[in-house]
């Protein structure tokens, strides 16, 4: 996720390398960013992150905790931090940046990226801590806009509902098309050309509801007529209520995120 955002930041100008400070755990990490031309970096925590105006986060949630402890005494809370870690908080992150409950003065943004943005076709929302100023959200949408289309959220609970349809929403896309690809071999397709079709048959609805003002029901009506075929198939759907399964499966993904926050909050 960090090489999709730097990447992302480097091609469209965003900063340059000589602006950034790589931290990273492996020497093969090492090597892979100084032959891209980040010379600033290096194996975890130094003095060289006090002067650094802004800390994007990009370790797994379950390390946070850990490796933010080495970088604490490097910390000041005039620095804009951004973290891309999946379920934790902005009080969890202040008080693991900190040691402090006290979150009133920290400028903090946590994103919910989904994986597109590795390909700058991500959806990201974010939600600021009241710290956050006019001016520094429009940096992070500057630094992040390489990655996908970008939403700031007023309150940090919609991060859940994000995490609900974009964050965990990929995954049902792929499930859809595996449904595809079983059901056109049950029709007598060979795989691959089945997995082509059906990738092909989702990437022109998608551009299509892209392209179109219409809403998403008259895009359906549109391919729907009377008596004909897609009746038929729409009909299977609703009658084994597609729906309500998705609107289902939404709601565990949002309810998980929640439950995660609390598993990754501080233990105090
Ligand atoms: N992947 C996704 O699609 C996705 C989507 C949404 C959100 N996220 C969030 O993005 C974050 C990163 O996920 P990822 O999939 O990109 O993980 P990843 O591929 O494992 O990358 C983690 C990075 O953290 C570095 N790292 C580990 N320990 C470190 C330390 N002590 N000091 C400095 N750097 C350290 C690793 O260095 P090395 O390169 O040396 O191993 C690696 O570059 C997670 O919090 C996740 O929730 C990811």
């Amino acid at each position: 996720m960090a090489s999709a955002i730097i990447d992302g930041m480097l091609e469209q100008g965003s900063c340059s390398t000589d602006d950034l400070l790589i931290s990273v755990s492996s020497e093969a990490s090492v090597q892979r960013w100084r032959a891209k031309g980040v010379a600033n970096t290096q194996i975890g925590a130094s003095a060289a992150f006090a002067e650094a105006d802004i800390w994007v986060l990009a370790v797994k949630p379950q390390i946070m905790e850990e490796v933010l402890l080495s970088y604490q005494g490097y910390f000041s809370s005039d620095k804009l931090v951004i973290s891309v870690a999946a379920g934790l908080t902005v009080s969890s992150l202040a008080y693991f940046l900190t040691d402090s409950d006290d979150d009133t003065e920290l400028k903090i943004i946590r994103t919910m990226p989904n994986t597109p943005s590795l390909i700058g076709e991500g959806v990201i929302g974010a939600y600021c801590s009241t710290a956050v100023t006019e001016h520094e959200r429009e940096l992070f949408n500057t630094l992040f806009k390489a990655c996908g289309r970008i939403d700031l959220f007023e309150q940090e609970s919609m991060l859940d509902a994000v995490t609900g349809l974009s964050g965990s929403g990929i995954a049902y896309v792929y499930l859809f098309a595996e449904a595809l690809v079983e059901g056109a071999m049950a029709l007598g397709y060979d795989q691959a050309t089945a997995r082509e079709h059906a990738v092909q048959t989702l990437k022109g609805a998608t551009l299509m509801m892209e392209q179109s003002t219409d809403e998403l029901a008259t895009l359906r009506q549109s391919v729907t007529s009377k008596k004909g075929t897609t009746e038929q198939a729409l009909r299977v759907f609703q009658a084994n209520g597609l729906k309500e399964i998705v609107a289902a499966a939404m709601l565990a993904a949002h309810d998980r995120a929640q439950e995660l926050a609390t598993e990754l909050a501080p233990k105090k």
